[in-house]
């Protein structure tokens, strides 16, 4: 019998399901471990990686410094492989060990990545304590925000922001509608930091938002945010500060 790359039969695409499946069950064994850090239960889907990725596919073929925060089983990490021009780097971020051991071996088996596997690194850490001394010119975040506390958010959105060059931009996505859900169904110190993790992030968007949103078709709908770190910082003294550039 013969098929074709495309047929949804054929020994690829199965594989592909199995591989999908054995990864779904992983993200769910461990969303329910560490229900806090994993935040969801199922991988981001296509259309919702492909949104996050697409900042780098808008900078090729410039050679770029790409970090992925909370990478998960690779859903994102999957679309942003193969996009990364000759020469540029993609720092793979992932508090989470099995995480972190399964990223390594999506990272060796990528078909097309051989010469550029000396530029792929897989960090099993939490973001907050990375030391890469490189900077970024697109930062990929998986972080559920929701989770975390308000000071926690405000540490990861300021090192992002330090990370990123001038002019990089922060993809990032929440949730539809779970802040409506905790809102109602918990506690009000839990209503509480949920609304002030929101205000934080509203006062980001205000300032650094270039484009928002909303992936309806993903289990469950994500709103995906685009932040631009502007080129030029006026500090509060009102004189500009010019960002020393670290990584080249
Ligand atoms: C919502 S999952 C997103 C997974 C994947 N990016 C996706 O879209 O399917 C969040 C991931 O962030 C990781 N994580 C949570 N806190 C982290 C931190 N402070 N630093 C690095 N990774 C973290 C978790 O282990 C988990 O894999």
């Amino acid at each position: 019998m013969s098929y074709t790359a495309a047929d949804p039969d054929s020994p690829t695409h199965s594989r592909g399901r199995a591989q999908r499946a054995t990864e779904g069950w992983a993200f769910l064994v461990e969303s329910i471990r560490n229900h806090r850090t994993v935040g969801s239960i199922a991988p981001s889907g296509k259309s919702l990686a492909n949104l996050l990725a697409d900042p780098l596919l808008e900078r090729a073929p410039r050679i770029s410094n790409v970090l992925e925060v909370g990478a998960g089983t690779g859903s994102v990490t999957r679309v942003l492989l193969p996009r990364i021009p000759r020469g540029s780097r993609l720092d793979i971020v992932e508090a989470n060990a099995h995480f972190a051991a399964h990223l390594r071996r999506l990272v060796r088996g990528c078909p097309n990545l051989p010469e550029k596997q000396e530029q792929v690194r897989v960090h099993n850490a939490y973001v907050e304590q990375l030391t890469t001394g490189h900077r970024y010119d697109v930062i990929v975040s998986g972080l559920p925000f929701a989770n975390f506390s308000p000071r926690q958010v405000e540490e990861i959105m300021g090192r992002y922001f330090d990370l990123l060059r001038p002019g990089g931009i922060l993809t990032y996505f929440s949730y539809c509608g779970s802040r409506w859900v905790r809102t109602f169904l918990t506690s009000r110190p839990e209503a509480h930091r949920q609304r002030e993790v929101k205000d934080l992030l509203t006062q980001y968007h205000n300032r650094y938002a270039i484009g928002c949103w909303t992936v309806w078709g993903n289990l469950p709908p994500a709103k995906v945010w685009y932040l631009r770190r502007p080129i030029d910082a006026v500090d509060a003294s009102g004189a500009l500060t010019v960002q020393p550039d670290l990584s080249r």
